[in-house]
Order: C-alpha cells, then sequence, then structure tokens
C-alpha cells in the first residue's frame, strides 16, 4: 500500500498530538509530536541556562542535544527522549511550556529540528503534528490539515490533562499560556504558525475525539486511494 504523509499543524492545546496518534497506530505509521521536540530543547536550555540572545551560546547548546522517541508499552505512549534521559513528563510541566515559543523563535533551532524532522519523514508512513509542518518541514505532504478549537476547550482539556499528572493549574493560567503561545506562534518572524492555502481545517471545539480521528482517517483514504493512482 501507498504511504503518505500527514501533517496536522494548528492552536496549541487543540487535540492535535493525540489525533495524530490515534490516527498513526490505526494506519501503521510513525507518529511524530514535534512540539515535544521543541519542549525537549527549551528544557535542555533552561538546565544549562543558555542566554537565548547569543548566538553561539545556542548553536554550542544544539550541538550538545540528542533527542528521540522511545514507546512504552506499558502506557502505550511515544516518550521523549533526551541525550539518553526520558523527559516525557517533565517537558510537558507549565515551566517549560512558558519559555517554549521563546526557544522555538530562535532560527537556529527551527533548522535544527526541521532537518531531523525530514530526515525522519523521508520514506513516507508519517504522521506529524506542530505549527509548521506543511508550511515548512513537508510542504509536499499529501494530506495538510489544520486545526483549531475554542480557548475555552483547549484550556479545559489542557488542565485535565496536567490534573491527571498531578499538577494543579487555574484555568486563567492556562488561558494566559495559551493564548501567548498562539500570538507568539503566529506572530513569530521564522516559519509563524499558518494555515497554509492547501490545508483542510477541522473544528475540533465540539467533537467527540473519535470522531476527530475519523475525520482525519476519512481524509487520508482519499489521498492514499489518489496516491496509489497518480
Ligand atoms: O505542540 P506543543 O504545544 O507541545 O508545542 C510546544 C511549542 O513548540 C509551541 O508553543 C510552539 C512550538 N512548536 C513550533 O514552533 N513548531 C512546531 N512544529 C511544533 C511546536
Amino acid at each position: 500500500m501507498k504511504k503518505i504523509n500527514i501533517a496536522i499543524d494548528g492552536l496549541s492545546g487543540c487535540g492535535k498530538s493525540s489525533t495524530a496518534k490515534a490516527v498513526a497506530k490505526i494506519l501503521h505509521y510513525k507518529f511524530i509530536d514535534t512540539g515535544a521536540m521543541y519542549r525537549a530543547v527549551t528544557l535542555y536550555f533552561l538546565q544549562e541556562q543558555v542566554n537565548l540572545t547569543s548566538d553561539k551560546e545556542v548553536t554550542n547548546a544544539l550541538d550538545e542535544i540528542s533527542i528521540d522517541f522511545t514507546f512504552n508499552k506499558e502506557s502505550q505512549k511515544n516518550e521523549t527522549i533526551l541525550n539518553k534521559q526520558n523527559v516525557e513528563n517533565e517537558i510537558r510541566k507549565m515551566y517549560v511550556s512558558e519559555k517554549v515559543s521563546a526557544v522555538s523563535a530562535i532560527k537556529a533551532v527551527r533548522v535544527a529540528m526541521v532537518a531531523q524532522q525530514q530526515e525522519m519523514g523521508k520514506d513516507k508512513g508519517v504522521v506529524m503534528d506542530g505549527r509548521d509542518i506543511g508550511s515548512v518541514v513537508f510542504p509536499d505532504a499529501e494530506l495538510k490539515v489544520f486545526m483549531t478549537a475554542s480557548t475555552e476547550v483547549r484550556a479545559k482539556r489542557r488542565q485535565e490533562e496536567l490534573a491527571a499528572k498531578g499538577e494543579q493549574v487555574s484555568l486563567d493560567e492556562i488561558i494566559e499560556n495559551l493564548e501567548s503561545r498562539d500570538h507568539q506562534d503566529s506572530t513569530r518572524k521564522e516559519s509563524p504558525l499558518l494555515k497554509v492555502a492547501d490545508a483542510i481545517e477541522i473544528d475540533t471545539s465540539n467533537l467527540r475525539f473519535d470522531d476527530q480521528v475519523q475525520k482525519v482517517l476519512d481524509l487520508a483514504d482519499h489521498r492514499i486511494t489518489e496516491a496509489k493512482i497518480l
């Protein structure tokens, strides 16, 4: 069966990663959460107190970073590995969320991450979620989805996710973080978040999770059939 690449971009916290993961599982594709990669870089920069305004410090730090994913059979989750350490829980914490937009706006960081992401998808069969997948990483992706949801819905989902991991954060704090990241991610100079002309928008505010997964699967099915014919 001919494989395609699926790019899922969109606002923070609208369910891109969980949708991408479910779609990848059903299609037997690889799932790559590129936000996790930017979060891992941010965690490293925080740990090493890298000065974000120093090109030299940023470049040197990037040379020290290796990011991988491992599949945890028990939790059935892809987990992020930074320099051989499992950082999956740490990178989801609020102190990382607060800095990740600033780190991911740095050109050198984007160049390094995009190169790795393109390598991961070069043989097709990848579902990748992020902000610039359809625009920069895989401009030729056979299927591009742009996901949105209302701020309130996104904040409630994020609050539940954090609470499940034992981090209690107020709805106001989460809304502030989501809105500030949306703003920074959409207005930055390097690869801003945007809906490209050939992306299909899915608003998940009133969709059940299974329905949003099914929508992407239906679209993928069309594109896979088209790819087979061409
Ligand atoms: O998907 P997420 O919310 O975990 O992503 C965290 C941050 O990483 C997000 O605020 C912007 C940045 N990011 C990016 O700039 N480009 C991507 N392809 C993915 C994420």
